[in-house]
């Protein structure tokens, strides 16, 4: 039997918006755990008192936006005493940022942007909540954006001691971290440490099996039924498998069913992903890159613009050949080496013989790596 190709006007989507990045769905599966201890968390709020602060913590594409939006979400529908904010510290990275995103959701309007003081912002924030006697729990995602010019310290200090100046304020903090090489606790001041004592909640990656029912709950959200093959689905899990990061798997989904649109075709083909795949892992080097410190950024940089003469490069002879130009030690290097191979950059591999030495492979096209650290 032929199958009539895809007619111009038709779509394997039936709902595109399940495959975008801020896109958030009704079942979050295998993060329940997560989830619960978070609204325990917060759960004082609710009853008026302050919420427990918390570090959420976990590799790039573990969920940890996602969950932390949805227990707001559940939040907001559920009760007016307790107020999340969500601030993504990638865009919002000073204190006057972060405040005016709170003044934004307490009062419905941005402060304005000229001649204003992030006190003066904070002030406002702490007349609302003592006037409405509402409690405020503001979730700090990406929070090693805070890191730099020690915005972290002065945003928790002001938050978190907002008590001793309006006494009738009462704010918790969720602090979200991608990069667990990141100690959060050594980059806060004693006086801030007092205050802050956040509870750890620890997102693991997805088992193979974990990745597949998410990947799969979604292509049958997204796609009209039979669009999407087992074996196809099987493949779409290999590589979100191999690069460590979920994006890599629901954007390999939304590519390559535009991929068989485009060919007129009603089924996604392994062809299909194929093409789609280096797209899609470019968004885990970006999000793993915006993890990173300038001097991980450094080194990646130098990595790949050896790459672009030599695939396999000795980690001894690469460590030495820039540990010269460098203003850091070789363990600072190794250091650096390990975490490109946890975070599934590169791999490594010994080779045989005496010596043992280690080899580098880059995971990616150097050029790329290149172009996405620019
Ligand atoms: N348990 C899950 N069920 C369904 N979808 C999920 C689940 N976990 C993650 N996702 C999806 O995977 C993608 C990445 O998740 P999310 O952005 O929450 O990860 P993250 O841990 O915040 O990553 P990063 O550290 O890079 O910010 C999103 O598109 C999200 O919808
Ligand atoms: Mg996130």
């Amino acid at each position: 039997m032929t199958v009539r190709p895809l007619m111009w006007d038709e779509t394997l989507f039936k709902d595109h918006e399940v495959f975008e990045v801020d896109f958030v769905p009704d079942e979050i599966h295998f993060r329940e755990e997560q989830m619960r201890e978070l609204v325990y968390q917060l759960r004082p709020g609710i009853s008026g008192s302050r919420p427990l602060n918390t570090l959420v913590k976990g590799v790039p594409g573990t969920g940890k936006t996602t969950s932390v939006k949805k227990v707001f979400s559940e939040i907001e529908e559920s009760t007016r005493k307790l107020v999340p904010v969500y601030v993504n510290c990638q865009i919002d990275n000073t204190q006057f940022g972060i405040f005016s995103q709170i003044y934004y959701r307490l009062s419905g309007h941005l402060p304005r942007s000229t001649g204003l003081s992030s006190k003066r912002v904070f002030d406002s924030i702490g007349k609302i909540l003592e006037q409405d006697g509402t409690v405020l729990v503001v979730a700090l995602d990406d929070a090693n954006y805070l890191l730099y010019e020690n915005e972290i310290n002065k945003v928790l200090y002001t938050l978190l001691r907002s008590h001793e100046v309006y006494p009738d304020t009462r704010i918790g903090v969720i602090t979200i971290i991608s990069d667990l090489s990141v100690d959060l606790m050594s980059r806060i001041d004693q006086r801030v440490q007092s205050v802050f004592r956040p509870n750890e909640i620890y997102f693991p990656p997805y088992t193979c099996v974990e990745a597949k029912q998410i990947l799969s709950d979604r292509a049958e959200q997204g796609f009209y039924p039979n669009v999407l093959p087992e074996a196809v689905l099987d493949l779409v899990v290999d590589r979100t498998m191999n690069a460590g990061d979920l994006r890599v798997g629901i954007d390999l989904l939304k590519r390559a069913g535009l991929h068989a649109e485009t060919a007129a075709r009603r089924v996604i083909e392994e062809g299909d992903v194929c093409k789609a795949f280096e797209a899609s892992t470019s968004l885990h080097l970006l999000a793993t890159i915006r993890t990173f410190k300038e001097e991980e950024k450094v080194l990646l940089r130098l990595l790949a613009e050896q790459s672009q003469q030599e695939s396999e490069i000795s980690v001894g002879e690469f460590s030495r050949s820039v540990g010269d130009n460098l203003p850091y030690g070789y363990t600072r290097i190794y250091e650096m080496i390990s975490k490109f191979e946890a975070m599934h950059l590169v791999d490594i591999r010994y080779r045989g013989g005496r010596g043992r030495s280690r080899l580098l492979t880059l995971r990616y096209d150097p050029q790329l790596v290149l172009d996405t650290l620019k």
